[in-house]
C-alpha cells in the first residue's frame, strides 16, 4: 500500500471572533483520498476549522497549501474552485425546490428551460450512478428525511466538482441505519479517490471511518495522526483532557406504586395509532424506534404542538384537555424539541433571554419581568449544564451547536416542570457533556420529575431509562423493563424481527 501524497497543508492557522480564540497554531495535514475526522469538545474549534477550509472564514493567520502551494480563500466560491465545499452542521437546502434544483442551484447551464431540464436530468442520473447516492430527483427537499437531505447536499457537492468534502457532524441527526448507510457512502467516496473532512462526536464512528484523527481541544491541536494508534479512551482523554470513567450514571429505580404523572392511553393522530404510555414521578422513560416511527410525532401531541384526533391524556391524575404548547406550559410540561434552530432558540437573542423566555410569567411581577431574581436563576441553570459561552447577553447564534443545545436544557428545566420531555437530549453534545446532561437527567427525576427522552442512541437508552417504549410504523410494539432492555431486544422490536438482519450494523457497534 502506498501512502496517499498530502493534499492539503494547515500550519499556523488562527482565527477569533471579537477577541475570542476559536483557533489558534494549527497545523494539520490532511491527505488526499484519506477520511481525516475532527474530534473535540462542544466549542473546541472543529467547525471553525471545517470553515476556515472551506472558504466560509477566512484565517486571521497562517498558511494553507493545496499540493504545495500555497492558497488563501476568502469566500466559499474560492475554495470551490481548488475542489473544496461544506456540508453544514445545519443544513443549507432550499425546501421549497426539488431535490435536482437543489443540487444544481447556481450552477446550471444557462441555456433554454426544456433543454436544461433535459440535461440536467441526464447529468443527475450520471451523478447518482457514479456516487451510488440516490434520491428522488423530484422530491421536494422539504419533504425529504434529514438523511436523504444529507444525501442531497453530499451530491450537490459532487455536482459542483468537490473532491475535498467537508461534513460537519453528518450523522448527529440520523438514525442508527441511516448513519451506517451514510458512512457507507463516505468510505465510497473515499475509495473513489474523494478526500473528507469528517467531524463526530460518535468516537466509535469515527474509529470505523477515519484514517486520520485530529484531536482539538480549545482551539489547539493536541494531536493528529493515524487513527490506527487511537481508540475510544485515547480520544476521549485527549479531547476532555482527563479519562471518563463511565458514560453514563449508575442507575436507580424510584419506588413504584405512585399515580403516574403522565398517563396517555389509546392516542392516535398524523403518524401515530393507539398509543398508551406512563410516566411516573421519579422515572425516566424512553421513547426509542426509528426515525420517521412516530416518536417525534407522539410528544408533539402530548405537548400540544400537533393535534391528536382520538384518545385521552391525564396529567396528575387529572385530564388533559385542549392540549395547547402554553397550557402545558402552564400545566408543568416542558418539551425540549429536536431541532434548535427552528423551533428550540432565537438564534439573534441572548443566551440569557432564550432560558428565560420560557419562563417569563414565573418572573414578572406586576409587570417588571427583568429581575434580579430572574437572572440569578438563569445564570445558575446555564452553570448547571455548563454552557460554555463568553457572556449571557451575546446572541444564542454564536454559540457552538452543542452550546445550544445546552442552552436549550437550561431553558427548560427554568421553568420547573413535572413532566420533562426531551427529544434526542444529546444530539452533538461532546462526551464529557454527555455525561453532564445524563446525571442532569437523573438528578431531576431524582428530585421527583417525571422525564420521557425520545432517543435514537441505543446506547443512551439503555444507559439511563428505567423502561423503555419502542415505536414501530407509528404504535408502540412493546415495552421493556429492568433487565430486558437489551440492544438485542430493542433492535428486535424496531424493526420487526423480519427485517432485523437488513440492518445488523449499530452506530454503537460498527
Ligand atoms: N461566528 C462566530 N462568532 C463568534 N464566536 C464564534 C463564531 N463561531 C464560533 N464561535 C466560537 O468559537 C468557538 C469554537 O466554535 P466551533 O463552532 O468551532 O466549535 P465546535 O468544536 O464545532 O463545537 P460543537 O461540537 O459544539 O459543534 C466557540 O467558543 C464558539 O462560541
Ligand atoms: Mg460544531
Amino acid at each position: 500500500m502506498t501512502t496517499p501524497a498530502p493534499f492539503l497543508n494547515l500550519t499556523n492557522i488562527a482565527k477569533s471572533f471579537d477577541g475570542v480564540h476559536a483557533l489558534r497554531d494549527i497545523a494539520v495535514t490532511i491527505r488526499r483520498g484519506t477520511v481525516h475526522a475532527l474530534v473535540g469538545e462542544n466549542g473546541a474549534g472543529k467547525s471553525t476549522l471545517g470553515k476556515v477550509i472551506a472558504g466560509v472564514h477566512g484565517e486571521d493567520q497562517g498558511t494553507i497549501e493545496i499540493d504545495g502551494v500555497r492558497v488563501s480563500f476568502s469566500t466559499p466560491r474560492d475554495a470551490l474552485r481548488h475542489g473544496i465545499t461544506i456540508v453544514a452542521q445545519e443544513l443549507a437546502l432550499v425546501p421549497t425546490r426539488s431535490v435536482i434544483e437543489n443540487v444544481y442551484l447556481g450552477t446550471e447551464p444557462h441555456i433554454g428551460p426544456f433543454v436544461r431540464t433535459r440535461a440536467l436530468r441526464s447529468r443527475y442520473a450520471t451523478l447518482t450512478e457514479d456516487s451510488g447516492i440516490f434520491v428522488d430527483p423530484f422530491a421536494y427537499v422539504g419533504d425529504l428525511s434529514i438523511a436523504d437531505q444529507q444525501k442531497v447536499e453530499i451530491l450537490r457537492a459532487l455536482a459542483r466538482g468537490s473532491s475535498l468534502i467537508v461534513m460537519d457532524e453528518p450523522t448527529a441527526r440520523l438514525a442508527t441505519h441511516e448513519a451506517f448507510a451514510l458512512r457507507r457512502i463516505v468510505k465510497q467516496l473515499r475509495d473513489a479517490g474523494a478526500t473528507i473532512v469528517y467531524v463526530s462526536h460518535f468516537l466509535e464512528e469515527v474509529l470505523d471511518i477515519a484514517d486520520d484523527i485530529t484531536v482539538l481541544r480549545d482551539g489547539r491541536v493536541i494531536r493528529s495522526g493515524p487513527a490506527a494508534v487511537e481508540s475510544p479512551q485515547t480520544l476521549i482523554e485527549s479531547m476532555i483532557g482527563r479519562p471518563l470513567a463511565a458514560a453514563f450514571p449508575p442507575k436507580q429505580y424510584p419506588e413504584g406504586g405512585g399515580r403516574p404523572m403522565l398517563d396517555a392511553s389509546g392516542l392516535s393522530g398524523r403518524g401515530f395509532h393507539d398509543v398508551s404510555l406512563q410516566v411516573s414521578p421519579g422515572e425516566i422513560v424512553a421513547l426509542t424506534g426509528l426515525v420517521g416511527s412516530g416518536r417525534t410525532e407522539v410528544v408533539r401531541a402530548l405537548f400540544g404542538a400537533d393535534r391528536s384526533t382520538s384518545g385521552t391524556v391525564l396529567l396528575d391524575g387529572s385530564p388533559y384537555l385542549r392540549r395547547k404548547p402554553w397550557r402545558s406550559v402552564e400545566r408543568g410540561i416542558a418539551l425540549l424539541p429536536e431541532s434548535r434552530k427552528l423551533e428550540g432558540l432565537f438564534l439573534s437573542f441572548s443566551i440569557s433571554d432564550n432560558v428565560s423566555l420560557a419562563s417569563l410569567k414565573k418572573f414578572s411581577r406586576g409587570g417588571f419581568v427583568r429581575t434580579g431574581h430572574e437572572r440569578a436563576a438563569v445564570s445558575e441553570r446555564l452553570a448547571e449544564v455548563d454552557v460554555r459561552m463568553r457572556n449571557a447577553m451575546d446572541p444564542v447564534g454564536l454559540l457552538s451547536g452543542g452550546n445550544q443545545q445546552k442552552t436549550m436544557f437550561a431553558k427548560s428545566l427554568l421553568t420547573q416542570p413535572r413532566l420533562l420531555i426531551i427529544d434526542e437530549p444529546t444530539r452533538g453534545v461532546d462526551v464529557g457533556a454527555k455525561r453532564q446532561i445524563y446525571d442532569l437527567i437523573v438528578r431531576v427525576a431524582q428530585e421527583g420529575m417525571a422525564v420521557l427522552v425520545v432517543s435514537s442512541e441505543m446506547e443512551e437508552v439503555i444507559g439511563i431509562a428505567h423502561r423503555v417504549a419502542v415505536m414501530r410504523q407509528g404504535e408502540i410494539v412493546g415495552t421493556l423493563a429492568g433487565d430486558d432492555v437489551t440492544e438485542h431486544a430493542i433492535a428486535l422490536l424496531a424493526f420487526g424481527s423480519d427485517d432485523l438482519m437488513q440492518h445488523p450494523q449499530g452506530r454503537n457497534n460498527p
